[in-house]
């Protein structure tokens, strides 16, 4: 029998229906509540609020689960690589062997840039932030496969393989050329030979007189990195993705605003912010202890960054994967002695034991390490969003097209209580005070 809750408002009383999930989490449809009671559901920051039904990511954030269209992070972390776990998010299954070598054709055929795109790298200033030329890049690349990109669902539907492996392939290519502008460094093409991530690292770090080769050590670090964020159901950036999708705009457009809601401190600048914060805390001498004492004040500009999640009240599944793989890549890479992995082994440490951590269920999150293994990884600072937004790449575009697909979607539009001043009549200028 189908459950439902009931509402009483005003003495009027009516059963709202529960949606059940696969997982049987459930939800009220609320979709009817204004129609038939006059009000509406405030919820600030979204805390309650399922914005849509998707099978694309599962999450059960008291147990610590997380998992890619059915397969635990684990396993994908374990046996799979970037590139393949970007089509199982991206097509709802992994690949089979045919498909899986076409899909890495046409990341290989489609890595290089419009050279009529070089040009616009040039027009930003040297020391503009690559997150900001990375989502203007993104935005524009639309412009050079209008065909692509028509804000038409149904057209841009019809492409969907081709636009989703031609944006995972060119995201890693201006995202170097971002780099590289960012420098003022010249450009340094993509090569067909090469796998996902050591492209990558070829076009950052090469240059025209003397070829990058990557470790193997750091091409694997980096695959699992961005595998690990390929998505994370409906965070603030995916949610705009879908936001801006609901419009009717084209996956182009889509992942640029993704990029932007990525871009703060308090979502994938996170992993830039906890590196800021370990360099202060050793630049006072601290060796984290009056910082976590200061971070109990609750206030935005004292948090510990890297802790905290809503939706996980236990160890984020991806912060203990990278943790591990940390260290691996540190006894790999020969690294010892780095004063901000001490400040922050021991800030993890106090703040896994004090009470106002455990109350409030704050654990390290996937970029309380991510900052740090990049860094080792030889990955500039102000670079590392840019990662998190290659990484999270697949899980928007599948979201994109869960949006675009749905016959019934509405445009996002949310509503609001409003506590402005009620109404006045107009001052002419002389009478205002
Ligand atoms: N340090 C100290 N106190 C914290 C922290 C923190 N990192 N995070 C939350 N709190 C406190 C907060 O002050 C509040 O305390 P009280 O109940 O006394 O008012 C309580 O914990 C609940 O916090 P909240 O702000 O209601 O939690 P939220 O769900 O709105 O925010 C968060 C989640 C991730 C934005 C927040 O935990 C935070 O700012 N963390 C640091 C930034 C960070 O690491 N972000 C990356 C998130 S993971 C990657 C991603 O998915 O984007």
């Amino acid at each position: 029998m189908a459950q439902s809750a009931l509402f009483k408002v005003d003495n009027k009383e009516i059963a709202l229906p529960i949606i059940v999930g696969s997982e049987n989490e459930k939800a009220i449809d609320v979709r009817n509540l204004r129609a038939e009671t006059g009000c509406i559901t405030y919820d600030d920051g979204y805390g309650n609020t399922g914005s849509c039904l998707s099978s694309v990511t599962y999450i059960d954030g008291e147990e610590g689960i997380l998992r890619y269209r059915g397969y635990p992070i684990e396993q994908l972390a374990e046996n799979s690589s970037f590139v393949e776990t970007a089509y199982l998010i991206i097509h709802g299954e992994l690949p089979t062997l045919e498909q899986r070598r076409q899909f890495s054709l046409a990341l290989t055929e489609n890595a290089a840039i419009h050279s009529g795109m070089e040009h616009l790298f040039e027009g930003f200033p040297s020391g503009a932030h690559p997150m900001a030329i990375l989502s203007a890049m993104l935005n524009s690349l639309g412009c050079y496969y209008p065909h692509l990109a028509t804000n038409d669902h149904q057209r841009d539907l019809e492409n969907y393989a081709q636009t989703a492996a031609l944006i995972i392939s060119k995201v890693r290519t201006v995202a170097a050329y971002s780099y590289r502008a960012s420098r003022g460094l010249p450009y340094i093409y993509p090569r067909r030979d090469l796998p996902y991530c050591e492209n990558f690292l070829h076009m950052m770090f090469s240059e025209p007189y003397q070829p990058y080769v990557a470790l193997p050590e750091v091409a694997a670090a980096l695959n699992l990195f961005l595998l690990l964020h390929a998505d994370h159901e409906q965070n603030c950036s995916t949610s705009t993705v879908r936001m801006v999708a609901s419009s009717g705009a084209s996956l182009f457009a889509s992942t640029a605003a993704g990029v932007c809601a990525l871009w703060g401190p308090l979502h994938g600048g996170a992993n830039m912010a906890v590196i800021e914060m370990l360099k202060s805390i050793h630049a006072e001498g601290d060796d984290g202890s009056k910082f976590v004492e200061a971070a109990k004040s609750g206030t935005a500009d004292k948090r510990l960054m890297g802790f905290g999640h809503r939706v996980y009240k236990n160890y984020d599944p991806r912060a203990k994967i990278i943790k591990k793989s940390f260290y691996s890549a540190l006894s790999s890479l020969k690294i010892k002695d780095d004063p901000l992995l001490n400040i922050a082994m021991h800030l993890e440490e106090a703040a896994l034991k004090d009470d106002y951590f455990l109350a409030r269920k704050l654990y390290p999150n996937v970029d309380f390490y991510s900052g740090l293994i990049m860094r080792a990884l030889g990955i500039p600072e102000n670079m590392f969003t840019v990662m998190f937004a290659i990484g999270r790449m697949p899980g928007w575009i599948a979201n994109w097209k869960e949006t675009a697909v749905n016959p019934k979607g509405r445009i996002y539009r949310p509503r609001q209580v409003y506590t402005g001043p009620t109404k006045r009549d107009y001052l002419p200028l002389h009478q205002r005070k």
